[in-house]
């Protein structure tokens, strides 16, 4: 606790218990009933729910405005939990940029020791970790060799550790999957604040993450582009300021097709799909995230994301297409002015305000040329065409384990069709579907008083559910899911 006073504490108690955070059933409705959004937006804000991005309240305004008078002279300590990875090599370029801002004081890494040893004697940070024992091992033998100091743990313990860093004042969640769940929950237990990378924190995690936030009084800042741009465009919005949530999407693979064109191909063409599926006519960001474009499943599951993160009720956070991925989101204020935020598409500019927020610090990017790009396009979403985006946003209504659900059976259905075993773009959703019924009969869908046991084990039943099916569907023993 280490921002709030004590009528903070007490005004955040209060929003806690007024909140329909954990909402009776009678006020959530019990669907699996498949609906767009409406476009008609609710003035009463019944269905929203506490934010854990520090937005939307008095706290928030005074604390940012608070932050922002200390000036640019602060100095944060980060944990970075995937090190190694994409996330984690841009925040440590940040912290190389700005070494009077920033200090790496943990990492933690994979299984690309080199780069980890690497990292440790350039950083020289207190601690590390790695996943193995072998590799711990070793690493602290090349350490020992170089003369370098740093205490190592290996393992899920491991990224704990590294978590808890009692030197850390900020931890960067780039890490990938469930296990960032536990070190994340315990970096807010020790009143940590969390540069937010890792999708499954909020996506599968925030039914307990949120609570956690408001209990221990940290700030939960968005590090990708879309939740960044909501985020930076929030800046000074007065307390129930925010009217409606915009996030755009570049369309993906599939953004040129009709409905009919693309399920025609599907139909006649699986493997010409199959190849455009995993190509992404943007930039190349891993195999993964290029099919969730193609599904639109990525936003779907972002419009989860910023539920949490900024309390949004699903009704108002909606998606627009807009292939040139300049406008990254926007928000759309009670007066009905809309606030967006633009940029060059490069994850860092997200990266480098969440772990400098509210300040802003001068960086030598390619600025933003307007002039240059020429035109800005925008349409809306077919959810006829996409039906992913809808079992993202029944998911997100249904609430509780739901989500979790969905994004492991969404995970392992992007996978086995990548693994190119036979199965059809549009058996992912159908996939997802039965996963989501699937859980409601098994009993692992939860609302009330859900712990992340719930949520790891709606996940891991849901990527069983959804290998056990595809296994059946490829065999021609359900052929009649198949389109
Ligand atoms: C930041 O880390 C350094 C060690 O790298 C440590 O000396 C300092 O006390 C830390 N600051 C805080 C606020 O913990």
């Amino acid at each position: 606790m280490r921002t709030a006073s004590a009528p903070l504490v007490f005004f955040l108690a209060l929003l806690v218990a007024s909140n329909a955070f954990n909402s009776s059933p009678a006020k959530r409705p019990r669907l699996l009933a498949i609906s767009t959004p409406s476009t008609l937006h609710a003035v009463g804000r019944d269905l929203w729910i506490p934010p854990s991005a520090p937005v939307d309240s008095e706290a928030a305004l005074r604390l940012t405005l608070k932050k922002s008078l200390e000036g640019a002279t602060f100095k944060k300590n980060l944990s970075i939990l995937g090190s190694t990875g994409s996330i984690g090599t841009q925040t440590l370029d940040i912290v190389r940029a700005k070494p009077e801002n920033f200090a790496a004081v943990a990492l933690s890494a994979g299984r690309n020791i080199n780069l980890l040893v690497e990292q440790i004697k350039e950083f020289r940070p207190v601690c590390a970790s790695t996943q193995t024992p072998e590799d711990a091992a070793l690493v602290r033998s090349m350490l020992s060799d170089a003369g370098v100091k740093c205490e190592i743990y290996h393992g899920i313990e491991g990224v704990d550790e590294v978590a808890k860093c009692e030197e850390a004042d900020t931890v960067v969640t780039g890490i990938v999957g469930a296990v960032g769940l536990q070190p994340t929950m315990s970096a807010i237990r020790l009143g940590k604040d969390i540069a937010l990378a890792n999708k499954e924190t909020l996506i599968s995690g925030g039914p307990v993450i949120n609570p956690l936030v408001k209990e221990f009084g940290v700030n939960m800042l968005p590090a990708d582009s879309e939740h960044s741009a909501i985020f930076q465009s929030l800046q000074g919005c007065p307390p129930e300021g925010l009217r409606r949530v915009i996030l755009t999407a570049s369309g993906g693979a599939f953004r040129d097709f009709t409905k009919d064109e693309l399920f025609n191909m599907c139909r006649d063409d699986p493997e010409a799909v199959q190849k455009k599926a995993t190509t992404h006519p943007n930039w190349d960001m891993g195999a993964k995230i290029t099919l969730d474009s193609a599904t639109m499943c990525n936003k779907g599951l972002e419009v989860i994301e910023a539920h949490y993160l900024f309390g949004a009720s699903y009704d108002d956070i909606d998606i627009v297409v807009h292939p040139q991925s300049i406008v990254h989101s926007m928000v759309e204020m009670q007066d009905t002015s809309v606030i967006s935020q633009m940029g060059w598409a490069d994850m860092r500019l997200p990266l480098v305000y969440a772990v400098s927020w509210p300040q802003r610090l001068r960086m030598d990017y390619k600025p933003l040329d307007l002039a240059e790009i020429g035109s800005l396009t925008f349409k809306a979403p077919d959810h006829s065409k996409y039906p992913c985006i809808n079992l993202c946003y029944a998911a997100g209504r249904a609430g509780g384990t739901m989500t979790a659900i969905l994004n492991a059976a969404n995970e392992a259905a992007n996978e086995k069709f990548r693994d190119n075993v036979g199965l059809g773009f549009l058996d992912i959703p159908k996939l997802i579907e039965a996963a989501m019924e699937g859980a409601r009969e098994e009993g692992l869908y939860k609302t009330d008083d859900v712990t992340l046991e719930d949520i790891l084990a709606g996940d891991e039943w849901a990527r069983k559910f959804v290998e056990g099916r595809t296994e059946k569907l490829v065999k021609g023993q359900e052929k009649k899911i198949l389109v």
